[in-house]
């Protein structure tokens, strides 16, 4: 039944350039999003950029320029730029530096300050400047060894924390402890994986304290309405993107139709989600999001990959090779959803070679090649074989349930026993010898006919994580109607038929060169 689906990525830090981690959560998102727009759902797909904040302000003074130009600068040469890289199909982009943003957040903090949910206090405590986030001990360690011996490091970023005592304003997010501990009771689904919703209900259960939302050190930021010497704590701000972007304190039409939202996450960033956000709107008596899923990390040498320890990759030296098809297809297959995965170029390359040059790209040349041969390119409307036929819906149906759970990977293992299945029937059923015997052309017709289905259906299931490489396929199968009007749940429910045409090599071979094959993930 058609509804509606609101999906998010985090807003990302402007500090510093995208890496595949970045990539990661973006293309997770937009083949959510695109599944459910191909399944007929009232779709929208928002990401965007997290600019203000001490880290971004200082790394703008590193850079000799002003925040703002480092944001600007920053958006339109790399954030903006890799979401065509990766073939992202987003609806909007909001920037936190976006006035509708800017303008919305400071009514949210006045209406909670009127309500009574903010308070003026004094905190101290080590901060973390790359998480923006007060850590407690449990968050640090104390290496005995190496540059940072004897201090306090986050265990997110290895680095040093520091001291901050401030007068700030305070949300008094201890109100609402019991409210969240009944929401992760009543809704399990609400953090996922359950290994993220195990943490989060742990670190609930050990009490919350009231949160300080304000900063008075540096300016970098929204200020707040009624105190104009402070600024809005960054997290506070970046949360609200999720309702600023689709009308909130604006459009009230347009926030009923999209929220609440899915949102995906990395499982750093889980916490704030799946806590403060919560709380957040509570406090102004709205709708908690319908969903928060902290996948995992994408890790290098065994850490995660980060560009604060120089281990990032750009999604683009992947794309250059690999193309974005490929890009989306590995990370997604070869990664369960929610849990940590190694990057490697080797493991990248043999699965290219193995899923999608031999295994799904050489059937769909196969399969047109044989029709133009023995069917002069005119695909045989005869009676299809039951079995594959049964599978096409069985496998639809699977990948659709998977795709509700969020379990990218266990979808993408439904389609390509697809795959299999076909390349199975086309070695059993061998066209090339029918096509000898005058007396087998009726048995021929089926099983092109069957063939042409069947990749036509692997074309639609495929299409929202392989956008390029489907719809290439899908002209030269002679299907009719766009490809992205095809019901991705319904799948199976296409006309045999159809004329095909010549069909370039999908995913052709790659030879990697020497430096990539040098380069991998340890
Ligand atoms: O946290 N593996 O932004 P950020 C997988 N601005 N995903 C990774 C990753 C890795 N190694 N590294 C990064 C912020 N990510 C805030 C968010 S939202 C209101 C504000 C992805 O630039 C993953 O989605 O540090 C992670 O949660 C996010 O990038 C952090 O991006
Ligand atoms: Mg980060």
């Amino acid at each position: 039944m058609p509804g509606s689906f609101y999906i998010t990525t985090p807003i990302f830090y402007v500090n510093d350039v995208p890496h595949i981690g970045h990539a990661y959560t973006e293309v997770a998102a937009d083949v959510l999003a695109r599944w459910h727009r191909q399944s007929g759902d009232d779709t929208w797909l928002l990401t965007g950029t997290d600019e203000h904040g001490q880290k971004i302000e200082r790394t703008a003074a590193a850079n000799g320029v002003t925040p703002k130009e480092w944001a600007d600068r920053l958006v339109e040469s790399a954030w903006k730029p890799v979401l065509e890289t990766l073939d992202i199909a987003n609806d909007d982009f909001i920037r936190t530096t976006d006035t509708r943003h800017e303008s919305a957040v400071a009514k949210f903090l006045q209406q909670l300050y009127d309500e009574g949910h903010i308070y003026e206090g004094e905190y101290e405590g080590y901060y973390c400047v790359g998480c923006e986030e007060y850590k407690q001990l449990d968050d640090l360690d104390l290496p005995e060894e190496g540059e940072f011996a004897g201090q306090y490091v986050c265990k997110i970023h290895s680095r040093p924390v520091e001291i901050l005592k401030e007068k700030n304003y305070f949300f008094r997010m201890s109100d609402f402890e019991q409210a969240l501990l009944d929401l992760y009771e009543s809704q399990p689904d609400f953090v996922q994986p359950d290994s993220v919703r195990n943490e989060i209900i742990q670190f609930v259960k050990q009490g919350l304290e009231d949160l300080s939302i304000s900063r008075s050190s540096f300016d970098w930021g929204i200020k707040v309405p009624w105190d104009e010497t402070h600024v809005v704590y960054v997290w506070f701000d970046a949360l609200l993107n999720y309702i600023t972007a689709t009308g909130w304190g604006e459009d009230a039409e347009n926030f009923r139709r999209r929220w609440p939202a899915t949102h995906l996450v990395g499982k750093d960033i889980a916490r704030f989600h799946a806590v403060i956000w919560p709380a957040m709107l509570m406090a102004a008596g709205l709708p908690v999001p319908k969903q928060v899923f902290g996948h995992g990390w994408l890790l290098v040498g065994g850490e995660k990959m980060s560009k604060s320890k120089l281990t990032g990759i750009a999604p683009a030296q992947i794309t250059d090779v690999f193309g974005s098809d490929a890009f989306r297809y590995y990370f997604l297959s070869a990664i369960t959803f929610g849990q940590d995965g190694s990057f490697s170029w080797e493991d990248l390359s043999a699965r290219y070679t193995a899923e999608l040059a031999n295994g799904f790209g050489n059937l769909g040349s196969r399969v047109v090649a044989m029709i133009e041969k023995y069917r002069g390119g005119v695909v045989p409307t005869a009676e299809r074989d039951a079995e594959i036929v049964e599978l096409e819906r069985a496998v639809t149906d699977a990948a659709d349930a998977a795709i509700g759970k969020l379990a990218i990977h266990d979808a993408l293992a439904e389609v390509a026993k697809l795959v299999d299945a076909l390349n199975g029937y086309v070695t059993d059923q061998a066209p090339w010898v029918l096509a000898k015997d005058p007396a087998q052309a009726e048995r021929l017709d089926q099983v092109l006919a069957t063939l042409h289905h069947g990749v036509g259906t692997l074309a639609v299931l495929y299409s929202p994580v392989m956008p390029k490489a489907t719809a290439k396929l899908w002209a030269a199968l002679g299907e009719s109607g766009d490809l992205a009007d095809q019901r991705v749940n319904r799948a199976w429910d296409r006309p045999v038929g159809g004329t095909v045409s010549a069909l370039e090599p999908l995913f052709p071979r790659i030879e990697l060169a020497a430096d990539e094959q040098a380069a991998p993930a340890s």
